[in-house]
């Protein structure tokens, strides 16, 4: 799993549903004092998941831990200074060797090449666990949190049953954004991205994410601005992250300068006019220059559900990729 483009929007909905379905069933189970249901547990046992992590996490990495012992296997953790990685091994030898001894590699790099590079000479599954490009797990989890969020809208095989509602992304264009807005307009979601002058869309990535609507008849529309009021005109969900991402620290000051007015708050929401009952989302780590304290801790934000569906999502995605080697069913 590499990035949203992977999956066909069959497989995407199948794996948001998954996700939810094991969160009902593992809190229905341990709420009565169970152990976690046998569709799940023992999946993984005697399995080893690498996890190699050239920069920091709290919420992927303790989920992707927390899922695969929830399953039954043994999750590896290999930070940067752990193995001989990118210091004095190359990924190629890395790749071979690791996948020779687990049964999957969930890796965080920088450059996307890199965990292109490993999935290319790994035997094994290999997921994406954030590059410079791409966040598929956190897109998982987000269309689970905005599933959950709007569940009157009933999915089929092949959709989510979130046609027409629309994202509006105010920030920096980046890998969760990628990935998201990819995931938008797979599942006829309409995604409008304000940035400054400068921090747009690459035209590559932006023809990549059109290209996920090739064969999907309601395929969501992306729209870009540098106006955040215009891209919040009757959203129903508000997105942001952080504007600093990790291996951009250099740029920061110049960053902070650039965004300078691109922070949400109710009053940019009011004055674009954004859905009455518009909510919010951030992946996380979030600092409040991309978002004030009254949205982020507010009534209508889903930034801690939406953290708690990582879980979820890695346990769908560990299943999909790992136990049913690639037939996301
Ligand atoms: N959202 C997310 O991926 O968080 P971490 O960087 O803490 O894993
Ligand atoms: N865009 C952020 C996401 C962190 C989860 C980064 O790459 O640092």
């Amino acid at each position: 799993l590499m990035s949203i483009s992977d999956l066909s929007p069959a497989e995407f909905t199948r794996l948001v549903l998954n996700a939810s379905s094991h969160k009902a069933a593992v809190k229905a189970a341990i709420g009565v004092g169970q152990a976690p249901p046998q569709t799940l547990h023992g999946t993984l046992t005697g399995r080893t998941i690498a996890m190699m992590f050239s920069k920091r996490s709290t919420r992927t990495r303790v989920s992707t831990e927390a899922a695969v012992a929830l399953m039954g296997g043994h999750p590896m953790f290999l930070g940067k200074d752990d193995i001989q990685l990118g210091v004095n091994e190359s990924l190629h030898d890395t790749s071979v060797v690791v996948s020779s001894m687990t049964s999957c590699m969930v890796a965080r790099v920088g450059p996307h090449s890199d965990v292109a590079n490993l999935a290319q000479h790994s035997s094994v599954p290999v997921i994406n666990a954030l590059s410079d490009d791409y966040h598929p797990l956190q897109t998982i989890a987000d269309f689970q949190t905005i599933h959950e969020s709007f569940e009157a809208r009933v999915p089929t095989d092949s959709s989510l049953g979130l046609e027409g509602l629309k994202v509006a992304w105010v920030g920096d264009s980046n890998n969760v954004l990628f990935d998201l807005a990819t995931a938008c307009v797979k599942m006829g979601v309409d995604i409008s991205v304000a940035s400054p002058t400068g921090y747009g869309i690459p035209d590559a990535m932006k023809q990549l994410i059109l290209s996920a609507g090739n064969g999907v008849s309601t395929a969501g529309k992306l729209s870009e601005t540098t106006v955040p009021e215009e891209a919040v005109k009757d959203a129903d969900v508000l997105v942001t992250d952080t504007w600093v991402s990790m291996g951009q620290e250099a740029e920061a000051k110049k960053r902070l300068e650039a965004f300078a007015g691109y922070q949400i708050t109710n009053e940019l929401a009011k004055r674009g006019g954004a859905k009455p009952d518009w909510k919010f989302m951030h992946c996380l780590p979030r600092h409040p220059e991309e978002v004030d304290d009254e949205v982020f801790y507010g009534p209508q934000s889903l930034v801690f559900p939406e953290a708690e569906n990582r879980l979820w999502a890695a346990v769908a995605a560990l299943e999909g990729f790992v136990v049913n080697k690639g037939r996301i069913l």
